[in-house]
C-alpha cells in the first residue's frame, strides 16, 4: 500500500480520472485527488471523492482556516504523485517552478517520483516551448513519464498527444518502485561519434543521445549497475546511479566495449556509430585550395557485428542494436538482425525520433513476433523497453 497523489489539470481527458483513482485504490494504494479549478470543471470532486474515499482539495485555500497546510503535507507524505492528463500549461507551470495553485505547488514540494501523463493537442505538444518543458522537467531525477500516444484528439485532430489509458497509467504507477533490475549488470552506449579531419574539424552525426541516457537512466532507476559510454552530446550529466564514460571515435567505443562487453548481462547499443572516417588526420589545420576537395574515407568496423561474432552460439549478454531510418522500417531491421546476430534492434523512423524528446519504435527479434509500436517521450518507451527487456535478463537459477 502506498500513498498516491493524484494531480488532474484541465484537458478533456480529466473525464478518466475517475477511472485511474479508481484502479490505483483498488490496487491498495491511498489515493488523494488534487484537481485544478480547470479540472473540476470538466470532472467532478463529488466523483472523484466517492471513488477513492477522500476528500478533494483544489484550492490553496482549502482548510487553511483549521490550520493545516495541506499543499506541504499532501506533497511531502506521498510516495508517488501522477498527473493525469498533464496539460501543456500544467507542463508549463511545473516546468517554471510555479506554485500557483494547489497542484503546482505540490510538485514543488514533492521528492517522490512523479509521473506525468501529459495530455494535448498535437501542435501544442510539439511547439518547442512544449518541448522545452518536457526537456527541463526529464532532467529532474524524480519525473517519469508516460505516454502521450498517437490517435483521435478530442480536439478532433489524428496524431501525438493523446493521454495513455488508465490502466496503462496505473501500471506504469506499479513500476515506479520496482526494482526488477537489481544485480544485473546493463551497458549502454550513446551518442554520435565524431571522426576528426584536423584539430579543428570532424564527421558526425545527428544523434542526440538522448535515448540511450534515458535508458541508462531508467535501467539504474530499476537498480541495475549500468555503465553509458557517451559520444560528445549536448547532454547534461546523467542521472546518480549511472557510470558515465565519454569517448570520441568509433575506435575508441571499440576498445571500451572489448574490455566491458562480457561482464555485462545486456549490451544496449543506442550509439550512431559512423561507418567511416577520414583515413588520415592532419595534424595542421586544412586549409582551402582551389580546386574542389575530396575526403579519403576508411571503413570503421562494425562493432555490433563484431560482439555478435564473438558471442557466437553463446547466450550472454543479450545484444540490442537500435536503427534509425528513413523508409523500410522493417525490412532494415530485420536484414541488421541477421548480419549482426544479436537479439534484438530496437527501430525507429528518423522523422519520428532524430532530435525529438519523443520516438516511436518497434522491437524486431531474433526469436518471436516484433513487438511495439512503443511511443512517448523517451524516458516513456526506454521503460517500456526494459520492460520487455527484463523476463530475458533473470539469470537461470
Ligand atoms: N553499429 C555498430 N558499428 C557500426 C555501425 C553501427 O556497432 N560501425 C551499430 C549501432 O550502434 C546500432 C546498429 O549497429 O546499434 C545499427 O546501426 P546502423 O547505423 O543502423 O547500422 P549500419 O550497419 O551502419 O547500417 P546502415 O548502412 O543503414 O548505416
Amino acid at each position: 500500500m502506498a500513498r498516491v497523489l493524484l494531480g488532474v489539470s484541465g484537458g478533456i481527458a480529466a473525464y478518466k480520472a475517475p477511472e485511474l483513482a479508481r484502479l490505483l485504490r483498488k490496487a491498495g494504494h491511498v489515493v488523494d485527488v488534487v484537481p485544478t479549478e480547470a479540472a473540476t470543471r470538466l470532472v467532478s470532486p463529488a466523483a472523484l471523492a466517492a471513488v477513492t474515499g477522500r476528500a478533494v482539495r483544489s484550492s490553496m485555500w482549502d482548510g487553511l482556516e483549521s490550520g493545516t497546510m495541506d499543499h506541504i503535507a499532501l506533497a511531502a507524505e506521498a510516495d508517488a504523485v501522477v498527473v493525469a492528463p498533464a496539460t501543456a500549461d500544467l507542463l508549463a507551470r511545473a516546468a517554471a517552478g510555479r506554485a500557483s495553485d494547489l497542484l503546482s505547488a505540490c510538485l514543488l514540494v514533492a521528492r517522490a517520483p512523479v509521473l506525468l501523463a501529459p495530455a494535448m493537442n498535437t501542435r501544442m505538444w510539439e511547439h518547442p516551448f512544449t518541448q522545452r518543458n518536457v526537456a527541463t522537467l526529464s532532467a529532474l531525477p524524480n519525473v517519469r513519464w508516460v505516454g502521450p500516444e498517437s490517435g483521435e484528439l478530442a480536439c478532433g485532430w489524428e496524431g501525438l498527444g493523446r493521454m495513455s489509458e488508465p490502466a496503462t497509467i496505473a501500471a506504469a504507477v506499479e513500476r515506479l518502485w520496482k526494482r526488477d533490475l537489481a544485480g544485473r549488470r546493463l551497458l549502454v552506449t550513446a551518442g554520435p561519434t565524431h571522426e576528426p579531419l584536423d584539430p579543428v574539424r570532424f564527421l558526425g552525426n545527428r544523434s542526440s543521445g538522448r535515448m540511450g541516457q534515458a535508458l541508462a537512466e531508467a535501467a539504474a532507476r530499476r537498480g541495475a549497475r549500468v555503465t553509458l559510454l557517451r559520444g560528445p552530446t549536448a547532454l547534461p550529466a546523467p542521472a546518480a546511479g549511472v557510470e558515465l564514460v565519454p569517448f570520441e571515435t568509433a575506435l575508441e567505443l571499440r576498445l571500451e566495449l572489448r574490455s566491458r562487453w562480457k561482464k555485462c548481462d545486456a549490451l544496449l547499443m543506442t550509439a550512431a556509430v559512423a561507418d567511416y572516417r577520414p583515413r588520415s588526420f592532419s595534424t595542421d589545420k586544412l586549409k582551402r585550395g582551389a580546386e574542389d576537395a575530396a575526403l579519403a574515407l576508411a571503413p570503421n568496423p562494425d562493432l555490433l557485428a563484431e560482439l555478435g561474432r564473438l558471442r557466437g552460439s553463446g547466450r550472454t549478454p543479450l545484444l540490442v542494436g537500435f536503427c534509425v531510418e528513413t523508409r523500410n522500417l522493417a525490412a532494415a531491421a530485420k536484414a541488421k538482425l541477421a548480419a549482426k546476430r544479436c537479439d534484438w534492434i530496437v527501430a525507429n523512423l528518423a522523422r519520428e525520433a532524430l532530435g525529438l524528446e519523443t520516438t516511436k519504435v518497434e522491437v524486431h527479434r531474433a526469436k518471436g513476433r516484433p513487438l511495439g509500436p512503443f511511443a512517448g517521450t523517451k524516458s516513456a518507451v526506454a521503460d517500456a523497453l526494459l520492460d520487455a527487456l527484463a523476463p530475458l535478463l533473470r539469470r537461470p537459477a
